[in-house]
């Protein structure tokens, strides 16, 4: 496993009224995804975006679109994601006794798909599909709100799943979401992680955007020492 770090900005917590500056302020920084977060009010307690703010995103980047999935029913919503401009589409574990099917759904559409785990669900709960996916997602706080305190606990899941996928000789990529900044990026790194999402650590850092994201990434690449 010799992948490069990348930095996936949350556009949750970004200034939404003026979306597409701040995704290309993103993109101009050396941002290597832009993380979208799509909440249902039902699977999780917020509601956030749909297909229409997909859709306007991929009108303002060439950068892939990193979909996160948290509703209730996504194997309905697979095609409209999709078809709005999806790159990779991460759907939960928990939200469907299925995700062998849903995977080939996602792949069969036209996406990378993504299966990801809440901090109360084990690694284990996803060893018969981790060879089906391009990206494994492990939750490091609980969903639905940005600016949340990263989960200690979580860092051993990351090391479990980062066994499990050199022991499967896989290449998915190891992405984690929650509560990373400067102070946790070389932890996660050092864990295992290779995608760092961020929200507010990117769009509520007072020294600005690309500077808050050379930070990160600097941060990031001292995980490899460790
Ligand atoms: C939380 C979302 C995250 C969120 C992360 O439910 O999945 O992507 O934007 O926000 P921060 O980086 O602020 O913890
Ligand atoms: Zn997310």
């Amino acid at each position: 496993m010799n992948q490069p770090i990348k930095i996936a900005p949350s556009i949750l917590s970004a200034d939404i009224t003026h979306l597409a500056d701040e995704v290309r302020r993103a993109e101009d920084a050396g941002a290597d995804y832009i993380h979208v977060d799509i909440m249902d009010g039902n699977f999780v307690p917020n509601i956030t975006f749909g297909p229409l703010v997909v859709k306007a995103v991929r009108t303002v980047t060439d950068l892939p679109l990193d979909v996160h999935l948290m509703i209730s029913d996504p194997a309905f919503y697979v095609p409209r994601f999709v078809d709005a401009g999806a790159d990779i589409l991460t759907v939960h574990i928990e939200a469907t006794p299925h995700a062998h099917r849903l995977i080939q759904q996602i792949r069969e559409a036209g996406a990378r798909p993504g299966i990801t785990l809440n901090p109360s669900t084990p690694a284990i709960a996803i060893s018969e599909i981790i060879t089906d996916v391009d990206l494994i997602l492990v939750m490091t706080v609980n969903p639905g709100f940005g600016g949340q305190a990263f989960i200690e606990r979580t860092l051993d899941k990351v090391a479990d799943l980062r066994r499990m996928l050199d022991g499967a000789r896989s290449d998915a990529e190891l992405e984690v979401d929650g509560g990373i900044g400067p102070l946790t990026a070389g932890r996660v790194v050092a864990a295992g992680a290779r995608v760092l999402v961020a929200g507010a650590a990117v769009f509520d850092a007072p020294e600005g955007v690309s500077s808050a994201i050379s930070t990160i990434r600097e941060a990031a690449y001292t995980g490899l020492e460790r």
